[in-house]
């Protein structure tokens, strides 16, 4: 088990994509830190080259503090879940666990006993025998976790290895996963374009695009004080509102409406100064009556969430959405008010939370 180190670590492809660009990233030992963020951000890059998959451009890798940036893949010790699984179709699911251990050189009989332990571990012993094609998507997933961890490597990364289960199977692996994590304790890299999974499974978080990373947190700091109007955007089951506005004052004119100054923001703000301001649809309270320091306008849209309602009221021209207990939802049409949480509220200049 080591921590993960990374210094101005930089990916230039053939071509000229620049997939990194100078990354700095500390992973503690035994930490399960996910990468999360839009699909072609580099986060298989990333991975790929702390893998030793791919050579960096510049910059370093260092794992359990040995700079490993021109060490071959077998050599850094650390073991890497793939999207597909890459199971081999011909092995039955003993000889994929054991396969990394063969590699290794291991002795046969000690193969297959850690190959029947681990699978034991995940649920697999009735399925030892079987080939790949003889397993559903959530078993051949299971398969290709049990041959990452039959390698005892210094770290695992995984790159989006639920993406391939239906939506029921990715919760119950999800849990299943992270509980695993906990017990063995590795350090794992978790790459994902999913925020929900980011948020439910991570230690700590980073969120990138292209190429950079935008935000590192825990998933609590980057939900509630995202550092950013692009990770604003991005994490949330319902996007943040985020809302064009002026100071007033000490108000702002957001939508045409007159909203306090959140109490989270920090620097100074001048009269007359552009800003954005940004509050999720879960930090604003709906009412059907006029309120103090409320968005009002017109109901537009209603949508169900299950056990609650995302409403959109049309501000001025302006969306704004506000979640609605289950109960208490308007109707289209309606006259509607949404009150801004003042502790959940965030201000945002030139796209930098103030
Ligand atoms: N082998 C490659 N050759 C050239 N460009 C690549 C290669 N692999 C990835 N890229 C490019 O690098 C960028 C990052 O890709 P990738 O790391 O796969 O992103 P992600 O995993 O976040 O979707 C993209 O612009 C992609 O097109
Ligand atoms: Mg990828």
């Amino acid at each position: 088990m080591a921590a993960i180190e990374l210094r101005g670590l930089t990916k230039v492809y053939p071509g000229g994509v620049k997939a990194l660009d100078a990354l700095d990233l500390a992973i503690p030992d035994g930490e399960f830190f996910a990468l999360l963020g839009p699909s072609g951000c580099g986060k298989t890059t990333l991975l790929r080259t702390i893998a030793g998959l791919e050579t960096a451009s510049g910059g370093a890798v260092v794992i359990g503090g040995r700079d490993v940036t021109g060490v071959q893949p077998g050599g850094r010790d650390v073991a890497m879940v793939f999207q597909d699984y890459a199971l081999f179709p011909h092995m039955d699911v003993t000889d994929n666990i054991a396969y990394p251990l063969r590699i290794k050189k291991v002795a046969k009989g000690a193969r297959r006993d850690k190959a029947a332990e681990v699978g034991a571990r995940l649920g697999l012993d009735h399925l030892m025998d079987r080939r790949p094609g003889q397993l559903s998507g959530g078993q051949q997933q299971r398969v290709a976790l049990a041959r990452v961890m039959a390698t005892q490597a210094q770290a695992y990364l995984f790159d989006e290895p639920l993406s391939n289960l239906d939506a029921r199977l990715r919760l119950e692996a999800r849990t299943f996963l992270k509980k695993l994590q906990r017990e063995l304790g590795v350090t794992t890299v978790f790459v994902t374009h999913d925020q929900a999974e980011a948020l439910a499974m991570a230690d700590r978080m980073a969120v990138m695009e292209a190429g950079h990373i935008r935000q590192i947190g825990t998933p609590a700091e980057v939900f509630q004080r995202p550092a950013n109007t692009f990770v604003a955007g991005f994490i949330g089951s319902t996007p943040m509102n985020l809302l064009d506005g002026t100071v007033r004052g000490d108000t702002l004119e957001v939508a045409g409406c007159k909203i306090a100054v959140p109490a989270s923001a920090g620097g100074p703000l001048s009269d007359g100064e552009k800003i954005v301001y940004g509050v999720r649809p879960e930090y604003l309270t709906y009412s059907a009556g006029p309120a103090e320091g409320a968005f009002g306008g017109q109901v537009a849209i209603v949508e169900n969430l299950g056990a609650s309602h995302l409403a959109t009221l049309d501000v001025n021209d302006v969306s704004v959405q506000v979640v609605v207990p289950e109960g208490s939802e308007p109707a289209v049409g309606d006259d509607g008010y949404a009150v801004p949480r003042r502790d959940r509220a965030l201000v945002y200049r030139n796209g930098e939370l103030v």
